[in-house]
């Protein structure tokens, strides 16, 4: 069998417990929410003499997640594979009494937790790349097949989801609350995603050691779900110091997201009173906004835009803008004569025009299908994460002038608030432009 394991006074100290809590939120986000991760537990202390070392991987068993066990024993290997659950508290329950050495290697990161004989906790970090980072993508990959989806990406024992109401005070998901479990999920899944492709995880250049900020707002935040998870899912990042900020139009929602936080101790999140459509710009890194009604989400990404935001994610919520304006060209009229054509066909073209308009503003722009809310079936998303090579974008512009012409389209919010200011910056010229864009 392998090591069984006894409580241990570890860690002694709260910089100690805050050191192996940080780790197994590490472990929890890499090895669990289908990253490429590994796990090395060495420098045996235990009381079994012939165990060298136990590596944790994580395997798809009857198509859910667990955590494989290796033992490596001086003569003999033994696997042992547990539910996610049971394996991050085994992995704690190691570090100490049985191993004082853990290593966690992710795609880009090997992250260290080493206990000293007086059980003080310390945890380092170093970026890694190149080949060692594409052999565990390869193993990730293999290890998770095509059921990546079943796999939960927050811990169902974070507090914030007591506090919400999504949870008990047991941690079982409430049954009312299933779909917001399940959008949380998607949520941090996707935005988990973008922060990669983003770079903001990267160290700061001109801070080197020091946590990096990480500005977050979260426009027409409500009851603050989203928001919490997000904040709760940066603080959990080695390295990363959220700043994370709801804005809401309704003062009781405000009143109540300010209450859990102020109740759960949470630093780097607040909620604030204010309308989307008259906010000044303010420097963002990832602005969200999710089901804001109608124009609030073209004045949520110009906030994007104009804050500078490297990720900009959406997910509208009713389109009355451009329905009444919209022609039914040939031959289509048949098709649009029909009130809910009509409605897909505005609700597409405002959102197609919403992702060209960010393509064109210097952002790569995907939009997909995300989880229905419990009160609305929409469930689009729009995804911009910021180039980092400009491109042209005149071709885009010049399609947009198309599709707008071909539809008898006049005005769309985003571009009226995206060509106010590039005209502003340069009254002279035509087209608005990539470059132009970005300046503002
Ligand atoms: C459907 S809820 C979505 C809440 C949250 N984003 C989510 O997806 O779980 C929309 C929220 O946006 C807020 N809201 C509506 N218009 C707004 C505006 N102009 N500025 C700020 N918040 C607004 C509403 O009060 C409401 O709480």
């Amino acid at each position: 069998m392998p090591t069984t394991t006894a409580p241990h006074p570890l860690p002694e100290s709260s910089a100690s417990a805050l050191s192996l809590d940080r780790f197994i939120a590490c472990c929890a986000a890499n090895l669990v929410e289908g990253r490429s991760a590994s796990l090395l537990l060495s420098k045996h202390c235990g009381p079994a003499p012939d165990l060298q070392r136990v590596t944790v991987r994580p395997i798809v068993l009857r198509g859910e997640l667990h955590l494989s066990f290796v033992y490596r024993h001086d003569t003999r290997d033994m696997t042992k594979n547990l539910p996610v659950d049971a394996a991050l508290r085994t992995v704690r329950d190691l570090l100490g009494p049985v191993f004082r050495d853990a290593h966690l290697h992710t795609a880009d990161e090997a992250i260290q937790l080493t206990i000293s004989q007086r059980g003080v906790c310390t945890l380092r970090s170093r970026s890694i790349t190149g080949k060692a980072a594409s052999d565990r993508d390869e193993f990730s990959q293999m290890a998770h097949g095509h059921d990546r989806e079943k796999q939960r990406w927050v811990d169902v024992t974070r507090p914030f989801l007591t506090e919400l109401g999504v949870t008990t005070a047991a941690h079982t998901v409430v049954p009312a609350m299933s779909r917001k479990w399940k959008q949380i999920n998607k949520f941090v899944e996707v935005f988990a995603g973008a922060l990669r492709a983003s770079r903001l995880l990267e160290a700061d250049p001109a801070a080197p050691g020091a946590n990096r900020p990480v500005r977050v707002t979260d426009f027409g935040a409500g009851k603050g779900y989203l928001t919490f998870a997000v904040h709760d899912h940066l603080r959990q990042l080695p390295g990363i110091a959220p700043e994370v900020t709801g804005v809401e139009l309704r003062p009781d929602m405000v009143r109540l997201g300010n209450a859990a936080v102020n109740k759960l101790g949470l630093v780097g999140l607040r909620f604030e009173e204010g309308d989307v459509r008259s906010q000044a710009a303010r420097p963002i890194d990832v602005m969200i906004a999710l089901h804001a009604c109608d124009t609030a989400t073209d004045h949520a990404i110009d906030l994007g835009l104009r804050g500078g935001a490297a990720v900009i994610v959406c997910s509208p919520c009713c389109h009355k803008e451009l329905r009444p304006q919209l022609l039914s060209p040939h031959p289509l009229k048949p098709i649009l004569q029909h009130g809910v054509h009509l409605g897909q066909q505005a609700e597409m073209l405002t959102d197609g025009l919403r992702a060209m308009l960010l393509e064109a503003s210097g952002y790569d722009t995907q939009v997909f299908e995300f989880v229905a809310l419990e009160h609305t079936q929409k469930n689009k998303m729009i995804l911009a994460v910021k180039r980092t090579r400009p491109q042209p974008a005149e071709a885009v512009w010049a399609q947009i002038d198309d599709i707008k012409a071909f539809y008898g389209i006049r005005e769309q919010c985003l571009e009226n608030l995206l060509r106010d200011r590039l005209n502003a910056v340069d009254t002279q010229s035509g087209h608005a432009t990539a470059a132009a864009a970005r300046d503002l």
